[in-house]
């Protein structure tokens, strides 16, 4: 699988979040632990820290891990008391038993065997914990424009991330029961014409669709989409995707 350099897209990541703060996926994540009063978290796949800076330390342990040394040094510019670890999320470095829930959000497509994430979950997740998956399934959704003018980047997304059918499968091979999936936010966006240039999206380094292509590949597709503009200012370009959260409970 093609890793992703985020030591790239670090600097430019959270512009995303200027655009679209995904309120629902926060307010979903704050009541999973609120509810359950989950006492020892772990966010795999934390990049800049966007949801363990929005949860109360005060109230339970967070831990972020992640793979790029340059995504965790964006969460260690705001606050200095924050439990990262630059680890890889196959290989959890914690004790057996230790966390109430660990979660994701946007990044297991991103983790080399995801058998292995399952795997290392159910390690050092105490019975009865819980796994929170949050992501999109392009399997399903696929209703975005770079898809169509970026060659090779939707096949690519089909093979990294993991459809929800797939997580049904594996999370109950992996020691897990009591699926359950729920789509806990919906972006639809259209951009007509010039406007899609706006898109942080759209940035070579602005997501890991893009910043997998060559300069080259990067470069047809913007053309591409330039071509059209020409044919028709009015082009709509329209990015529809819904976010989905997976949980499942430790057997
Ligand atoms: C799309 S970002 C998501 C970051 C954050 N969860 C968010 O929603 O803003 C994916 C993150 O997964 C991290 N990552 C990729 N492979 C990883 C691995 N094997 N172990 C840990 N982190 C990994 C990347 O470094 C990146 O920060």
């Amino acid at each position: 699988m093609q890793k992703t350099d985020y030591g790239k897209i670090a600097n430019t990541y959270n512009k995303r979040y200027v655009e679209n703060y995904l309120m629902n996926i926060e307010r979903e994540l704050k009541s999973l632990i609120s509810t359950n009063n989950y006492k020892n978290i772990l966010e795999a796949g934390c990049g800049t820290g966007r949801w363990i800076n929005c949860l109360n330390h005060d109230d339970f342990n967070i831990y972020g891990l992640d793979f790029s040394l340059e995504m965790l040094s964006i969460p260690k510019q705001k606050k200095h008391d924050l439990n990262i670890i630059n680890a890889n999320a196959v290989e959890i470095p914690f004790k057996d038993n230790f966390f109430d829930l660990i979660f994701c959000v946007n990044a297991i497509h991103h983790f080399p065997d995801k058998k292995k994430f399952v795997e290392e979950s159910k390690r050092t997740l105490a019975n009865k914990g819980m796994l929170a998956v949050f992501g999109v399934d392009p399997h399903i959704d696929k209703d975005w424009y770079v898809y169509k003018y970026f060659t090779g980047v939707y096949e690519n997304d089909l093979k990294r991330f993991p459809s929800l059918d797939q997580l049904k499968i594996l999370l109950p091979q992996g020691g897990f029961e009591n699926i359950k999936i729920k789509s806990v936010e919906n972006i639809s966006v259209k951009r007509i014409g010039q406007e899609v240039f706006d898109d942080p999206f759209l940035e070579k380094h602005g997501n890991s669709q893009l910043a997998n292509l060559t300069e080259d590949e990067y470069q047809k597709g913007i053309e591409k989409i330039k071509n059209q503009i020409e044919k028709n200012p009015q082009t709509v370009f329209t990015t529809s995707v819904i976010f989905y959260l997976v949980t499942a409970k430790k057997i």
